[in-house]
């Protein structure tokens, strides 16, 4: 069941760098992240897949060093849009027109977006278009627990020294959170026999009737 699942995975500490992922599964966690849900449909992010050891070595000591990025067989790198513009905005116009047919609606809806985030600071539009990216975490971390591989979610890193390595900065992107995947390492991970901690039900939500 998902919620097994769910409860399977963990921020694994130690990945062993003999098992790598098979190449069917990461493509699944990519589509997952391709097929995750953003506002308006804006898709304001783009994935960086990372198998290239040498540059995966590059990333860890800017990265806390920490040891799933090279031990690992696959690192996920989530870029997101430095800003919005309206060439960015024009392009996912443009391909709903090209796959669903014109529409003076769906023409004034993004006038509007683009009306609203245009004027706005490049650090909102930022924020806004990580959070979206964020999202697409979610469901890479849910697809990867449903296929039994082992992830970390990471925002131990400095992002603009990966920026540098990644030269994200020149395709008008910022990295907002990284993935490694690979499979739990059987000895050395301190958190594996760990209890799962979660706040209760109780405190966590607020039925309201
Ligand atoms: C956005 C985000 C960033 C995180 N950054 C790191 C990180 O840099 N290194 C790490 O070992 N764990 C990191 N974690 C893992 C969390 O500490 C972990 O998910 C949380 O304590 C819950 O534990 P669990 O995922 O093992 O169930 C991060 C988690 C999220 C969602």
């Amino acid at each position: 069941m998902f919620l097994d699942k769910l409860n399977w995975r963990y921020a694994t500490k130690k990945m062993d760098p003999t098992k790598p992922v098979a190449e069917d599964k990461v493509a699944q966690i990519v589509e997952a992240i391709r097929m995750a849900p953003t506002s308006s449909g804006v898709q304001p992010f783009e994935l960086l897949v990372i198998r290239n050891k040498a540059l995966r070595e590059k990333i860890r000591p800017v990265s806390w060093d920490q040891a799933q990025i090279t031990d690992g067989s696959h690192l996920l790198v989530f870029a997101a849009w430095d800003n919005y513009t309206a060439e960015r905005i024009d392009a996912v116009v443009e391909q709903l027109v090209e796959e669903r047919g014109p529409s003076e609606m769906l023409q004034g809806y993004y006038d509007n977006l683009k009306a609203m985030y245009l004027p706005r600071a490049a650090e909102v539009n930022y924020a806004h278009a990580a959070r979206q990216a964020y999202i697409a975490l979610g469901f890479a971390l849910a697809a990867a627990a449903e296929l039994e591989v082992d992830s970390t979610p990471m925002e131990g890193f400095d992002p603009e020294q990966v920026d540098e390595i990644l030269g994200l900065k020149e395709k008008g992107l910022r990295s907002v959170v990284l993935l490694p995947l690979g499979y739990r390492a059987e000895e050395g991970d301190w958190l594996l026999p760990m209890k799962k901690v979660r706040k209760s039900k109780a405190a966590l939500v607020t039925e309201i009737d």
